[in-house]
């Protein structure tokens, strides 16, 4: 039994149907890249696997545990293990580090020491009382992982955690994230559009173009193959 899997998955907005029969499955403790192009479907997916946003969903199941997830709401994902770091980051602006920490974990079933993330990003912890807007973009980045995590979960779904970093922070979080699933075993799901940093922290990747998946690869053979890269993320 996968920890995760999305079976025949149809969806879309009031606007229009966008994903056509998604099938992905993720093992527990794997760190598995979802890839593709600007306007491929990714973060439809992530909003339909953890019910936020509400893509409108027109057929298929997603199963967590062997248990139907759609019919649940997203808090009651949240609730099994299930944590999602959105490309907006959605941090609470005017709220401290500290205090954006301690609202996830006060959210959360199970929570882990607010203690361990200032371990894991001493950055932060340098920074405990400042507000989150006054933040750089890789130090608000962090913040979210470490809100997502404070809620300890089994599976991390991570929405382009690196878009518009500088390299250094990038290579930080890269890091970050690859602690995060060989240390803490987390399940991870990244998406992303730098193929690098999905080839730095997963080790097999589904490749969606145009609402489908059309493709099931390693990172081995995401990097030797170039003609790939090219034809379905244009790098
Ligand atoms: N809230 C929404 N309402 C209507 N259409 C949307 C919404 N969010 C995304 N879309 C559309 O769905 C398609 C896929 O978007 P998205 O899943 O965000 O792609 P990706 O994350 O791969 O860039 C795009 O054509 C986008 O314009
Ligand atoms: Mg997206």
């Amino acid at each position: 039994m996968s920890l995760l899997e999305v079976s025949g998955l149809e969806a879309g907005y009031e606007t229009g149907q966008i994903l056509f029969g998604i099938d992905l499955a993720i093992e527990e403790g794997e760190a598995v890249g979802l890839l593709g192009r600007n306007g491929a479907g990714k973060t439809t997916t992530m909003r339909a696997i953890m019910g936020a946003d509400l893509p409108r969903i027109i057929d298929g199941s997603i199963r967590y545990r062997d248990a139907e997830l759609l019919d649940r709401k997203s808090y009651d994902r949240a609730d099994q293990g299930i944590s999602f770091v959105p490309e907006e980051r959605q941090l609470f602006p005017r709220l401290t580090v500290t205090e954006n920490v301690h609202i996830a974990a006060s959210a959360a079933e199970d929570p882990l020491p607010a203690e361990e993330m200032f371990d894991l990003f001493p950055e932060l912890d340098e920074m405990r009382d400042r507000h989150a807007k006054n933040m750089s973009g890789g130090e608000q980045q962090m913040l979210a992982i470490a809100r997502a995590l404070v809620s300890n979960p089994d599976l991390m779904l991570l929405d382009e955690p690196c878009e518009g970093l500088a390299p250094q922070i990038v290579e930080r979080l890269e890091d970050v994230v690859t602690r995060i699933n060989d240390e803490r075993g987390v399940t991870v799901l990244i998406v992303e559009q730098n193929v690098a940093t999905a080839m730095a922290v997963a080790d097999r990747h589904y490749i969606l173009d145009e609402g489908r998946i059309v493709e099931e690869v390693t990172t081995d053979r995401l990097r030797e193959d170039d003609e790939l890269r090219q034809r379905h993320l244009g790098v």
